[in-house]
């Protein structure tokens, strides 16, 4: 038989038996969730929340907040703080939240986002360049400065999961604004990994091609049937439409123990859309 490395410790070898089974994926796992009120951060919550996690919804919009955590049940699995991801002081709370209320931080999914100002290069506001990397750069940062030195303390092997875009990939998918904040948030993810590596945090991205949430259909003026049709058009894959808990079900890989090795890594949600020439004649 293989002798197998003193480095596979007893949680390598459930992180291992846990890829083989179909049992709850984030048992005793907690979570905080930015944006977790709405959209693609909501279905996540509510997958998390599934699959046996406690979730903390950090989020600006009150309302939703409460009531997203007050629909999961058991009472108590969910959680929300007023937390605008610009503040630091907020994502330290949030933080300081889910260890006083839960008893530690396994999974952060920093996925607050707004769409930004519609404009190109030469109509852009300075404002709303500010305000857009502020929630999608500067957000993300401190979330993964909190939450990497709350892990890095108490020695979690913890999964941070980033909210990156196919307009993080390649132009012509969203204004200016908007794109240039999600390269950064990229970038921004391989230097965590790097970091953080040492410390047994993995730090990945999720990259979803277009799907119609509160976010799109508000920023486009149009309802959620309508841009469905917009992102089938422009899909290579067929037969299929994009949806929140397509991407719900991406981070949950991520943020589980199926991932273990898995860091620095960007998971693209696209069907094809980002590795499919569609300029030139089709040669087959
Ligand atoms: N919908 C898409 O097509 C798409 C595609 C790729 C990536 N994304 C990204 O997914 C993420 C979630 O967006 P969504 O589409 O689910 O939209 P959404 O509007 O439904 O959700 C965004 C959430 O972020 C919250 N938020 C906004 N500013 C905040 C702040 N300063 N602090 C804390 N919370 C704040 C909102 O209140 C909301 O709950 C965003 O980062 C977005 O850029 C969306």
């Amino acid at each position: 038989m293989t002798k197998l490395s003193p480095l596979i410790t007893e949680q390598h070898k459930r992180e291992r038996e846990s890829m083989a089974s179909n049992k709850l994926k984030l048992e005793g796992k907690v979570a905080i969730i930015t944006g977790g009120a709405s959209g693609i951060g909501e279905t996540t919550t509510r997958l998390f929340a599934a699959h046996g996690a406690s979730v903390v919804i950090a989020d600006i919009n009150d309302s939703l907040g409460h009531l997203v955590a007050a629909s999961i049940s058991p009472p108590g699995r969910c959680s929300f703080i007023h937390c605008d991801v610009r503040n630091e002081l907020h994502l330290a709370a949030a933080v300081d939240h889910a260890i006083t209320t839960y008893g530690r931080l396994d999974i952060l999914f920093s996925n607050a986002g707004v769409a930004g100002p519609l404009t190109g290069i030469l109509d852009l506001d300075p404002a709303g360049l500010d305000h857009t990397l502020a929630v999608h750069v500067r957000g993300t940062s401190l979330a993964i400065k909190h939450a990497g030195q709350a892990m890095a303390a108490a020695g979690t092997r913890g999964s941070i999961i980033c909210m990156a875009s196919v307009s993080g990939i390649q132009g012509g998918f969203a204004p200016v604004a908007y794109m240039t904040a999600k390269h950064a948030v990229l970038g921004l993810a391989k230097a965590a990994a790097a970091e953080l590596g040492g410390k047994g945090v993995r730090v990945n991205c999720v990259s979803p091609y277009l799907l119609a949430t509160p976010l799109t259909c508000g920023a486009y003026g149009i309802d959620g049937a309508k841009l469905e049709e917009i992102s089938s058009a422009g899909a290579i894959l067929k037969g299929t439409v994009l949806r929140a808990d397509d991407v719900a079900t991406a981070v949950l890989f991520l943020a589980s123990d199926d991932s273990a090795f898995i860091s620095g890594h960007n998971l693209v949600i696209d069907g094809g859309v980002t590795v499919v020439n569609t300029t030139l004649p089709k040669f087959v």
